[in-house]
């Protein structure tokens, strides 16, 4: 799948499947309340897995931050929230729901985590439910880009589903682009459709990965393959 494949699902992905785009789990017919409340569990969760510093004297990028779902609650805890996000139309969204005068939305080209405003830094470089939509070459360089951003003793702070991809995984795949193709545009709660393709990145490759452009890994934690958070300090 091309990177234009995915940013055109995503931008099309409001009017497809709404809100729902954002995370299964909230209510297709949800409210927008209701998707920021679900924002706001999904921070305290991953708070108290990854013991992330916050703070009003704390500026924080979000990459993929959709329609703003994690940005409100990241607002409530950080003085300064940017949210960056390859889709147009989420970051429209985004900004016409906006009530924080400390958030702001750029889109970005999916390739560089570059900020209008060339001595933007940041104390933390957050993620969630993003990052496992990148191969090893994107992702590595959205590493490289968090650690330029940062400022020193800066957090970079992501999820990744990692659940190794099996041969079903790789079948469910072709069934959910078969089923869009056909025009259905969801099927069992999960959207369908060619954007949505899933990378594995394994522990040892992250570790390699981060501890080769400079991060110290913190923590690798989570519940479950699904649910991992990790943590890496810009030293
Ligand atoms: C499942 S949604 C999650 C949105 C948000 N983080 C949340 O939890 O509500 C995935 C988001 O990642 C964005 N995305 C996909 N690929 C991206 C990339 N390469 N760079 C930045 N954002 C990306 C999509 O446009 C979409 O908004």
């Amino acid at each position: 799948m091309s990177q234009s494949a995915s940013v055109e699902w995503w931008n099309k992905s409001l009017d497809e499947v709404g809100l729902h785009g954002m995370d299964k789990l909230v209510d297709s017919s949800g409210s927008w309340d209701a998707l920021l409340q679900s924002g706001r569990e999904d921070l305290a969760r991953a708070l108290s897995l990854t013991d992330m510093t916050t703070g009003q004297d704390r500026a924080v990028l979000e990459i993929g931050c959709g329609v703003g779902r994690l940005t409100a609650a990241l607002a409530d805890r950080f003085g300064r929230v940017l949210g960056v996000d390859v889709a147009p139309t989420l970051i429209e969204e985004a900004q016409q729901r906006n009530t924080h005068q400390s958030v702001s939305f750029e889109v970005c080209d999916g390739v560089r985590i570059r900020p209008n405003g060339a001595d933007f830094t940041c104390d933390t470089v957050f993620s969630y439910e993003v990052l496992y939509y990148l191969n090893r070459q994107s992702l590595t360089t959205y590493f490289e880009d968090a650690f330029v951003l940062l400022t020193s003793g800066g957090q970079l702070v992501f999820h990744l589903n990692m659940e190794p991809i099996r041969v079903s995984t790789r079948l469910s795949f072709l069934f959910r682009r078969a089923l869009y193709a056909c025009g259905i545009k969801q099927f069992r709660g999960w959207p369908t459709g060619a954007g949505l393709k899933r990378y594995f990145h394994s522990e040892a490759w992250l570790r390699q990965t981060l501890t080769r452009i400079g991060f110290r890994v913190e923590r690798i934690v989570g519940p479950n393959l699904r649910q991992k958070w990790i943590v890496a300090v810009k030293p």
